[in-house]
């Protein structure tokens, strides 16, 4: 019969680690894994001013008729602005409402292989897990750049700029806006100086997936990489979430920016990336962009919303510092990088081993590679976490 022949698709490693850690019936269970930021009482809130705009919408909207192939054109700008700032020209910047990044980066993956189905998409080594099944589901070729020394839980500079000077123009090269995923490594200003220098010398094509703004020095602080390299390099492709700086997970909001090296070049890219959408889904959900719009576009909400997305990132920088001395104080070594990583994620450099006796022994799931949500940690799990680490790496 017509589906005999399938076999299981292997499960996704961070939605399956997430599930395991709910069936996990252990009280003390820790679910380190899935992205997600959770306050000192362990839980997802919902933003004050994403409820506020949610009443407003509910008072407000007098149709569910259909929004436009671009999605909200007000959400488009406002996101536009909130990534790229207000200092430089957007005549070439297009911006297309998509189901999160993750449906950014699938469009923008097609919208590659539509035009260069033989390109290469480089890959910092390690990279967030659904990046490679995204680029290889669109028919890509996907390999990657040196980028994390596990020793000195640093970016290996050297060795990422040596591969990137070798690239050409049938390349792409995906760049994390700010707070990496996996290793909360980023890049500093000076090495965007440089890639950008690279990436117009040799003409790799610059892909950057920015789902953490505001979670790593501040939401101009993070943007500073990505505002340098998009305004001096010919054309780019970006990919943005509001799952996590304005808490709208479930709801699925994002944007694909574009910019070709003409605004020809740049409509047509934006034309194919609607064809393609219409190909698969139509249109993005409306109500989550409509919510980020309504924020945007008023200046109390606005500011409430940055009031509370600071207290996120205050939190998670006290965790880090908390956990920085909990591990010092149980282990004779440095681990100050804890505190160097930006946003919700540390790579620790785990065994295998340590991490699967972890979630065994201790019921604390951390993902395979061994990242670490520290979004995930409330103040009082901190030593218990350190502790746990301490007794399954001592033998
Ligand atoms: C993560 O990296 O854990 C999140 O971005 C969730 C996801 O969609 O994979």
């Amino acid at each position: 019969m017509f589906f005999n022949a399938l076999s299981a698709a292997a499960p996704d490693p961070i939605m399956a680690l997430s599930s395991l850690c709910q069936q996990d019936a252990r009280p003390s269970k820790l679910d380190l894994g899935i992205g997600v930021y959770r306050n000192e009482a362990g839980n997802t809130p919902i933003f004050e001013a994403v409820k506020m705009a949610e009443q407003t919408l509910l008072h407000q909207q007098d149709s569910k008729a259909y929004v436009g192939m671009q999605g909200n054109l007000r959400f488009n700008q406002a996101m536009t602005t909130l990534i790229l700032g207000d200092q430089q020209p957007y005549d070439r910047v297009r911006t297309l409402q998509t189901p999160g990044a993750s449906g950014a980066l699938r469009l923008l993956a097609d919208l590659i292989a539509r035009t260069q189905p033989h390109a290469t998409v480089w890959l910092s080594d390690p990279s967030y897990t659904n990046h490679e099944p995204i680029f290889r589901a669109a028919g890509l070729k996907v390999r990657h750049y040196p980028y994390f020394d596990l020793a000195t839980k640093q970016i290996n500079h050297h060795a990422m700029m040596s591969q990137f000077a070798q690239l050409d123009t049938s390349d792409v090269v995906l760049l994390h806006g700010c707070c990496h995923n996996p290793t909360g490594a980023d890049l500093t200003f000076t090495q965007w100086q440089q890639v950008t220098e690279l990436a117009l010398h040799r003409g790799f094509l610059p892909f950057i997936d920015m789902a953490y703004q505001g979670f790593g020095q501040s939401l101009v602080q993070d943007a500073k990489g990505v505002r340098y390299l998009t305004e001096h390099v010919p054309s780019y492709l970006l990919a943005s979430s509001c799952s996590k700086n304005f808490g709208l997970y479930r709801e699925r909001v994002g944007v694909a920016m574009v910019a070709g090296e003409t605004e020809t070049v740049s409509d047509h890219m934006l034309s194919q990336l609607i064809c393609l959408a219409r190909n698969s889904y139509t249109m993005s959900p409306d109500h989550g962009a409509a919510v980020v719009a309504h924020i945007l576009n008023d200046i109390a909400l606005k500011d409430n919303w940055q009031n509370e997305l600071y207290t996120l990132n205050q939190r998670i920088r006290h965790t880090r510092s908390a956990l920085r001395q909990a591990l010092e104080t149980r282990f004779d070594k440095d681990f100050r990088f804890i505190e160097q990583h930006q946003g919700m994620f540390t790579m620790m450099g785990l065994s295998a081993d340590s991490i699967k006796r972890l979630r065994t022994e201790k019921a604390i799931y951390l993902l395979d590679n061994g990242r670490l949500n520290i979004a995930g940690l409330t103040s009082s799990q901190v030593d218990h976490f350190a502790e746990s680490l301490r007794s399954v790496t001592e033998e």
